[in-house]
């Protein structure tokens, strides 16, 4: 930003210290089977091949989200108190943020809890000028950790949204886990909006997560630039690939990176033993039923008050209450 600019947004900085992501790596890295959290997909480079991800023919979840936000404005201005703040997780680039804003106009504010700073700056400078007069905030952090908002925001009531069907990367009892602690932290006149990618045919799944181009290949591999750079690892990007296989039994999408030969890779001093063939778990993709994720979140203390699909059902978008409140 240039000196005499205004400043249209602020930016909070809630960022898990780095000792702590070399720390959740090495551990990740000790289990059998290894696994990496998917939360380290999103550094800068990272954030922008998920966007690319987006743009995919394959990819359908972000087009089926956005073709059911654009269908329910009267739908939500009649569920949504007028004076709401915007509360989002996992915000991104922000363009399903855009539809969001457009349909709630007298919403005075909306934060943002992104883990990437890049994408909030990016997400945040276009939206402060497309929606001139409302309050703009960014916050740096990791959303599994519960984020404190700032108090004049806190008073209010607030619209959590949770798009993307990114409560897909949680295991079902984390899911619940992670809904609960929120249907505890919210106030009878919060809500929660949340995004859910539904079961569908095995081989259109699959499809989504090996798209044609690459891009998913180039995102699942990317972690490892992140962690050598961030964690001073020495991983060869030549020795892994990428592999993405829909688990019917377990209803998700788990993405792997597979090792070709039998090496050590150094990572923050220690070394780490790669076998030829061996699969680094990167991230699952939970798939739910409407009636599957309705019982996850009654479980975890939410009603649900209305739910929405696109017209092929691909995709789920939920408007919550706490029912613990
Ligand atoms: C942003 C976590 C919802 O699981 O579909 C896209 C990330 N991974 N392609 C998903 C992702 C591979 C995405 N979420």
């Amino acid at each position: 930003m240039t000196a005499g600019t205004v400043e249209r947004y602020s930016l909070i900085d809630c960022q898990p210290p780095r000792q702590d992501t070399v720390q959740e790596v090495l551990v990740g890295l000790s289990r059998t089977p290894k696994h990496l959290s998917p939360k380290l997909l999103y550094d800068a480079d990272g954030s922008a091949l998920f966007d690319a991800i987006t743009r995919q023919p394959e990819y359908y979840l972000t087009r089926a989200e956005l073709s059911i936000l654009s269908g329910i404005g009267t739908d939500l201005e009649s569920l949504v108190d007028s004076d709401a703040v915007i509360v989002e997780l996992g915000s991104g680039s922000g363009e399903k943020t855009r539809h969001l804003l457009g349909m709630l106009p007298t919403a005075p504010a909306y934060v943002a809890v992104d883990i990437s700073a890049t994408a909030l700056d990016g997400a945040l400078d276009s939206l402060a000028d497309e929606f001139p007069g409302r309050r703009f905030i960014g916050m740096v952090a990791d959303y599994l950790a519960p984020v404190a908002l700032p108090p004049e925001i806190e008073d209010r009531p607030k619209l959590y949204v949770f798009f993307g069907s990114t409560l897909g990367n949680f295991e079902p009892p984390e899911a619940i886990e992670f809904l609960h602690r929120m249907a505890l932290s919210l106030d009878p006149d919060d809500a929660l909006m949340i995004g859910i990618d539904l079961k569908k045919a095995h081989a259109r799944i699959h499809q989504a997560y090996n798209d044609a181009s690459g891009v998913t290949a180039a995102f699942n591999c990317n972690i490892l630039n992140r962690i050598n750079r961030d964690c001073g690892a020495n991983f060869d990007l030549e020795d892994f690939h990428h592999e993405a296989e829909y688990q019917p039994e377990h209803g998700r999408v788990a993405m792997f990176l597979v090792c070709h030969r039998t090496h050590t890779v150094n990572v923050a001093g220690v070394e780490i033993l790669f076998d030829a063939g061996e699969r680094v778990t990167t991230e699952y993709s939970y798939k739910y039923s409407m009636d599957e994720f309705y019982a996850l979140a009654r479980q975890a203390g939410f009603s649900p008050v209305r739910s929405w699909t696109d017209s092929g059902e691909t995709f789920s978008l939920h408007y919550l209450a706490p029912d613990l409140a």
